[in-house]
């Protein structure tokens, strides 16, 4: 299959490639597009045949289930059964942006979508090109991560090209995902609500809303029989480079003296070591291949900047990667969460 690649300007959008994209999504092609979290993999929502291809384009267990996209709140009268107040007073305070609600789902969305189950995820991104896509399709969207299953999300067109070239109808580009990570999701199906995955919308920005939203307990553990996760997309290996990734967790100084004491270990036995560092931390790191994901004081160029260097090290081929580790608060959560998975929670304590 041939695919599509076009780029769209965020700040001066050629409705005409949206338009074109739209048509695809009608007669049952993918299409992928720039979200403010990750990029996103695209089909109606509503046909069930469109959206099996996404599970056969990214290689997804079929018990995965999709979050569907929208781009106004009556969309939602026909995706879900009910809605909650919380559920209404969270929309409101973080609608449009990287916020998905589960709610009970209605009857017009197809099994494959939700995975068979009775609740469905929804989502009204920020980010002006996916906002007018879905508009302009005219139907509701549902669409994963535009990465190949387990891989890294894609925050930048030229990775989705990397995982998706040749495999579906369309791809999007557009400016950078200022996010970064996977929209946060919350369980509104239960009461207090429930965080399934940590994402650009904190705990603490939901506790103003509701003080009694908490997080899935299971999220930040390796999953086992106490601990499985109610999203379940979170139990799988995920956002995985290509050489494997251990976390140093402890004291900043401690952290460093480890890392190149293992560095020299590794190279000792004629590997190549890649190191995630930190802007305070960059120049203290004697050998191995460098990435800082910038400042710990700006978490959310951490954040923003986190899946891309995990690809950069499959680029440069390294065999081992080395990572800091971040405290758990604010984004901190969030960004803790995709390293512990990317590691499979292979974490070394100083
Ligand atoms: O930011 C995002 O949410 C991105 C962009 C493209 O919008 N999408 C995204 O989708 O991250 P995906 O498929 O990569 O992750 C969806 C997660 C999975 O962990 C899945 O198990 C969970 O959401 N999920 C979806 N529907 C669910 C439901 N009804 N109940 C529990 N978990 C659900
Ligand atoms: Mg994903």
């Amino acid at each position: 299959m041939e695919t599509k690649v076009k780029v769209v300007d965020e700040n001066n959008i050629d409705i005409r490639i949206l338009q074109e994209a739209g048509k695809v999504f009608r007669s049952g092609g993918l299409v992928a597009f720039p979200t403010e979290t990750v990029y996103g993999l695209g089909a109606n929502a509503l046909d069930s045949e469109a959206v099996k291809k996404i599970f056969e384009a990214k290689g997804r267990p079929q018990d995965n289930p999709l979050i569907v996209h929208i781009s106004d709140l009556d969309s939602i009268k026909n995706l879900t059964k009910v809605v909650p107040p919380i559920a209404e007073d969270l929309m409101r305070n973080f609608w449009p942006g990287p916020l998905t609600l589960i709610l009970p789902k209605s009857d017009l969305v197809p099994e494959v979508t939700s995975a068979g189950l009775d609740s469905i995820g929804i989502r009204m991104p920020s980010n002006r090109i996916a906002l007018e896509l879905i508009r302009t399709a005219g139907v509701p969207i549902a669409a994963p991560s535009a990465n190949i299953s387990g891989r890294p999300s894609p925050t930048d067109v030229n990775r989705c090209v990397e995982d998706l070239n040749g495999k579906i109808d369309y791809i999007i580009g557009g400016n950078i995902c200022e996010v970064g990570v996977e929209s946060t999701i919350v369980d509104c199906t239960v009461y207090p609500p429930c965080v399934l995955r940590p994402g650009g919308i904190t705990l603490e920005m939901l506790k103003k809303i509701d003080s009694e939203i908490y997080i899935d307990p299971a999220i930040m553990n390796k999953s086992n029989e106490s601990f499985i996760p109610k999203a379940p997309g979170m139990k799988y290996r995920h956002y995985a480079p290509k050489a494997p990734l251990k976390i140093i967790q402890g004291d900043l100084q401690k952290t460093i003296a480890k890392v190149n004491e293992m560095v020299q270990n590794y190279m000792d036995e004629g590997k190549k070591v890649g190191i995630m560092a930190t802007d305070e931390t960059l120049y203290y790191y004697k050998n191995g291949i460098i990435i800082s994901l910038g400042s710990r004081d700006d978490m959310k160029l951490v954040a923003q900047n986190l899946f891309e260097a995990l690809r950069s090290f499959d680029d440069k081929k390294v065999d081992i990667i080395l990572s800091e580790s971040f405290e758990e608060i604010g984004l901190g959560i969030a960004v803790m969460n995709r390293l512990k998975k990317s590691a499979g929670f292979d974490i070394i304590k100083v």
